[in-house]
């Protein structure tokens, strides 16, 4: 069995994104992941719409976004419109969840919820059944490049439990820190698809990284 990679494009370069985004569409990733920041929910300001937009022009892949920012139930549709296929909100910004995820589910898309680190995954076990995918962070959202926290891999195995016992059919992502080695503990407990974003731009041959990733 595969593993379904999502390359982060916040680590690409953002004065030749189409040259990057036709390198992904070549690769075996399967996804392309949008990280898309306020400045609120998270210290840190990526890129909105209309970089999205450019982006979504060139890609040949769905579009794995995920959204950290402070109201994403104000901008359901606008990122249906600029193209995102999952659109994933983070638990903690969310006070009606169980209502965001229809309004994402109604407007077309796979809905995803994002839990940070200090989120437990028990959390989720009533709703379990309304959720496309899980995204366990596996940092502290906001910046690309940060050391992986390793309890991420005992949430993993924890979710997959909950999932299992609850005969749902929710995949579970893990985002920050993934290389070979980290990749490799967290599909064994139980991921089905890996973001990363350093660990690809940051190699010497970022297709064979994808490849590699993809083998775990
Ligand atoms: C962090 C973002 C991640 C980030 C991952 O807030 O959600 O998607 O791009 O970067 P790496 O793989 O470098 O940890
Ligand atoms: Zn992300």
């Amino acid at each position: 069995m595969s593993t379904i990679v999502s390359p982060s494009v916040l680590s690409a370069d953002f004065a030749n994104l189409e040259r990057d985004v036709k390198m992904l569409n070549k690769s075996n990733a399967e996804w392309l992941h949008i990280d898309i920041m306020d400045g609120q929910f998270v210290p840190n300001i990526s890129f909105g719409l209309p970089v999205m937009k450019a982006i979504h022009k060139h890609a040949t892949k769905p579009l794995d976004v995920h959204l950290m920012i402070a109201t994403p139930d104000d901008y359901i549709d606008e990122f249906k419109d600029a193209g995102a296929e999952i659109l994933t909100v983070h638990y903690e910004a969310c006070t009606h969840l169980h209502r965001s995820l229809q309004r994402i589910k109604s407007a077309g898309m796979k809905a995803g919820v994002a839990l940070n680190p200090h989120t437990p995954v028990d959390l989720l076990k009533d709703i379990i059944h309304d959720i496309d995918l899980v995204l366990i962070m596996s940092v502290n959202p906001g910046f690309g490049g940060q050391k992986f926290i390793p309890q991420a891999v005992e949430k993993v195995r924890a979710l997959k439990t909950l999932i299992t016992n609850a005969k749902a059919t929710t995949l579970i992502e893990v985002d920050g820190g993934v290389n070979l080695e980290t990749g490799k503990l967290l599909v064994e407990a139980g991921a089905d698809a890996l973001v990363a974003g350093s660990f690809v731009f940051g190699s010497e041959d970022p297709i064979k990284t994808i490849e590699k990733l993809g083998e775990l």
